[in-house]
């Protein structure tokens, strides 16, 4: 074998040990954290469109430690992801983004029997979830 294709296959192995725990056993274990929202506008079961928070302080700090705390082990601190899920500094920016946000953080990602991301909706709650949608609308990038 070739020093190339030894790198490759060296890679190959990296992604296989690093990636997959991160994405298999993630099935059923990944435990919420509660997130604290007091001080933002209550905002009712229905979920909004779009997020009433977008610009909102309170919103953006709460959500910077939400983020942290619950989504951070696969999209990466700060929202500089690792590879394993998503770069979601690159996510949209607006109402466009703010629907694609919407229905994946409340229903999550399963394809063919695996959960590569779990629902969130009824865990977090939309204040939470909004507030993390405005927190990363600070840190966009196009
Ligand atoms: C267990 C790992 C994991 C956790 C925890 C997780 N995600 Fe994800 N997320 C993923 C993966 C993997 C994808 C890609 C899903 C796919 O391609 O089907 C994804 C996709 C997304 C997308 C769509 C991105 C795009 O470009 O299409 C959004 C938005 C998102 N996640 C938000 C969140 C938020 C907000 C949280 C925390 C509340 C979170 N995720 C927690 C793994 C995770």
């Amino acid at each position: 074998m070739n020093a190339r294709i030894l790198r490759i296959a060296a890679a190959v192995g990296l992604i296989g040990a690093v990636a997959l725990p991160g994405l298999v056993y993630v099935h059923g274990d990944v435990v919420p954290q509660a997130v604290d929202t007091t001080g933002l506008e209550k905002l009712g079961d229905k979920w909004r469109d779009s997020n009433p928070y977008r610009s909102n302080q309170r919103a953006i700090e709460i959500g910077s430690s939400a983020f942290n705390q619950n989504c951070a082990r696969c999209h990466g601190l700060g929202a500089v992801s690792g590879g394993i899920a998503p770069d979601l500094r690159y996510l949209e920016k607006g109402d466009a983004g703010d629907e694609w946000f919407k229905e994946r953080v409340i229903n999550g990602s399963i394809r063919n029997g695996v959960t590569y991301m779990p629902a969130f909706g009824e865990a977090l709650g939309q204040e939470a979830l909004w507030s993390i949608r405005s927190w990363l609308e600070t840190v966009h990038e196009e």
